[in-house]
């Protein structure tokens, strides 16, 4: 059994606020800001939300996929900023694309959500429950932030991105990989909008910046090696490394251990900032609609993010 994904959309909101926009906002640079991240710019949602632009990245998922709504077994969504508690974002999309026969739900891993959405899907095809999954990363990360605070509000965007997902009868081996580490929580934390006395954490996206820059030159390095051990593969098979859109520096230090030609690692995040977990299913729709994924090519996808949370992939397009 292989999960593989037979169609890809995503969505993004009108407004593109660039470095320039934000530096009026807060004492912050271009310069400053492209020379620690590599960001130039971001989507902000003004009458977006999370299910909005789901269900916008959904329906082009559907149609790159050539499947009937009807089709589908289960939606799940990933997000970490959803306006609404419930109805879940999953059950909306449903409804909305007229998934009439899918089970859905919501999932929240951070910036490692979609990934963590994926393996949960093709983990119910490898048990022979459902054949076809449509997998949601929305993120509104605008509803977050603290547009007061430099050392966040540079750094993260809205958007959403959706892959179709089908069981094919193959007998590629695919790894999954998943990690956590609950103690270093507080490193990227933010209260919900409820109960929030009672959260020792604050109303908005609070993040120890080298903390997490840290942790992931560390850790997904690591978590690549262990992705390739499992598939049995080495690392100048992979054609491409799908990593989370945070951090041109992260990325780049990444490759460098690798030994491996930045060429290997796309990257949007310089228009899209950080995405949390629409990160990988709108990097995988700007690939896939440039035609730069080919039949058999070879790729690592890898996120990680709050929780701390990390995990990826190995997956053949
Ligand atoms: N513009 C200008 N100056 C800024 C700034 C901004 N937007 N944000 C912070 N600074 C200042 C700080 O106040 C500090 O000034 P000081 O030395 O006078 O105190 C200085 O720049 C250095 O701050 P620091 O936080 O140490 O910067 P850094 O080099 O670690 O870069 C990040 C900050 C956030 C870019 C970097 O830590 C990072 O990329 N971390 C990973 C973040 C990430 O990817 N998170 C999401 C993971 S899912």
């Amino acid at each position: 059994m292989y999960a593989k994904i037979t169609g890809t959309g995503s969505y993004l909101p009108d407004h593109l606020m660039d470095n320039f926009e934000l530096s009026e906002m807060v004492d912050t640079s271009d310069e400053w800001i492209q020379s620690r991240t590599g960001i130039k710019a971001r989507h902000i949602a003004e009458q977006d939300t999370v299910v909005s632009m789901a269900v916008s990245a959904a329906k082009e998922a559907i149609r790159n996929a050539g499947i009937e709504p009807a089709g589908i077994d289960l939606v799940i969504v990933s997000s970490v900023s959803a306006e609404q508690i419930l109805p879940c974002a999953a059950c909306e999309v449903q409804a909305a694309i007229g998934a009439d026969n899918a089970a859905a739900f919501d999932l929240n891993a951070a910036c490692t959500g979609f990934i963590s959405a994926y393996q949960v899907a093709a983990a119910q095809m490898k048990a022979g429950l459902i054949r076809t999954a449509l997998v949601i990363g929305s993120e509104c990360l605008s509803n977050l932030i603290d547009w007061t605070d430099r050392g966040t509000c540079i750094l993260f965007g809205d958007g959403a991105g959706a892959a179709v997902i089908t069981c094919q009868d193959s007998n590629i081996e695919v790894p999954f990989v998943l990690h956590s580490d609950g103690a270093k929580g507080a490193a990227l934390s933010c209260s919900s909008g409820f109960g929030a006395e009672k959260s020792p954490y604050g109303n908005h996206i609070f993040m120890d910046g080298r903390a997490i820059y840290k942790f992931a030159v560390k850790q997904i390095p690591q978590l690549i090696h262990e992705i390739l051990e499992q598939s049995g593969r080495s690392v100048e098979e992979i054609d491409l490394f799908l990593l989370h859109q945070a951090n041109e520096r992260i990325i780049t230090s990444i490759a460098k251990h690798l030994q491996q030609d930045i060429s290997k690692f796309p990257m949007n995040l310089q228009e899209n900032g950080n995405i949390s977990s629409a990160s990988i299913p709108v990097l995988l729709d700007d690939l896939n609609r440039q035609g730069k994924l080919k039949p058999g090519m070879k790729l690592i996808v890898a996120g990680f993010g709050a929780g701390l949370t990390w995990g990826g992939m190995y997956l053949e397009w």
